[in-house]
């Protein structure tokens, strides 16, 4: 009886140890943490990128065109039918970022330099190295797809036409050096948009992993060359 008992006992706990590691076997933030190296580096940046986190502010579009961010962990389209004909537009003045005005209801109408702190509210957050840098969305170039993979998700990135919606390009692969100047040290590093994933306020799941991992990971990946997934 005792011994019956046992046997169902550790049964379970090698049920319950074999199910613990194969979710952790799919966790790629777990994989790169214990073993960092170009191909899990990137393997966990992918799995970021296709988080409603960012793929939300990133947008989708649509039959007809229109180009619109989703919301929540359903990532359905954002309420009040907003869309690029509302975005801020910025440019730069110096080291400050300024809007373009003339847009009657854009994102910073509602999306203030910090989140709101009840559900349902609109998220929100800047930070001091980049001053004047609100809450926006990027070109359709960027559309982060739905089902996009690592390696299609990496050769996007270190392709310039689809990486800077400025003139300064921001390398790629033929430029690693601009590439791990603005897209490591500066854009993974200091824009607040991308530091807000892991800080999305109240009722948002935040991305996976942590940021300081996340900016690790980036430059694990771009010092090894910035292989792709094969
Ligand atoms: C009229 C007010 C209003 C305007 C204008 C507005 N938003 Fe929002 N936005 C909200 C509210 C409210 C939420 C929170 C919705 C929720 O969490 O259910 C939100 C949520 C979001 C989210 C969801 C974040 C997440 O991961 O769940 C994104 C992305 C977003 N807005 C982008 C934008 C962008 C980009 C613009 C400008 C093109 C914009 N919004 C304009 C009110 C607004
Ligand atoms: C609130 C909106 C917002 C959120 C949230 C956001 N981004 Fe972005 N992202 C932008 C904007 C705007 C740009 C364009 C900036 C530019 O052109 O310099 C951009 C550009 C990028 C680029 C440049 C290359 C390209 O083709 O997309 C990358 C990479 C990127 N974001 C990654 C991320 C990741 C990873 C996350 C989540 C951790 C994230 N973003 C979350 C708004 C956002």
């Amino acid at each position: 009886m005792n011994t019956l008992s046992n046997v169902g006992i550790s049964a379970i706990a090698l049920a319950i140890s074999t199910l613990a590691f194969s979710a952790m076997a799919k966790d790629s933030y777990q994989i790169f943490i214990k073993q960092p190296n170009a191909n899990t580096a990137f393997q966990y940046i992918h799995q970021v990128a296709i988080h409603p986190r960012c793929q939300n502010c990133h947008g989708q579009v649509d039959e007809d065109g229109r180009f619109y961010p989703t919301v929540g962990e359903q990532q359905l389209p954002h309420p009040m039918n907003i869309t690029t004909a509302n975005n801020v537009v910025l440019f730069k003045d110096g080291e400050i970022f300024k809007q373009v005005p003339g847009v009657a209801l854009s994102c910073s109408s509602c999306h203030q330099h910090k989140n709101g702190n009840k559900r349902g509210m609109p998220p929100g957050n800047i930070t001091a190295e980049m001053p004047g840098f609100v809450w926006h969305m990027p070109q359709k170039n960027m559309v982060i797809p739905d089902g996009i993979t690592a390696q299609q998700l990496c050769e996007k990135w270190l392709d310039p036409a689809h990486n800077s919606s400025h003139l300064v390009q921001r390398g790629g692969k033929d430029d690693l050096v601009t590439f791990k100047r603005e897209f490591h040290e500066h854009h993974v590093t200091l824009d607040p948009l991308v530091a807000w994933s892991w800080s999305p306020g109240p009722g948002r799941e935040k991305a996976p992993g942590q940021h300081q991992d996340f900016i690790r990971a980036v430059g694990v990946w771009i010092d090894a060359g910035a292989p792709c997934p094969q």
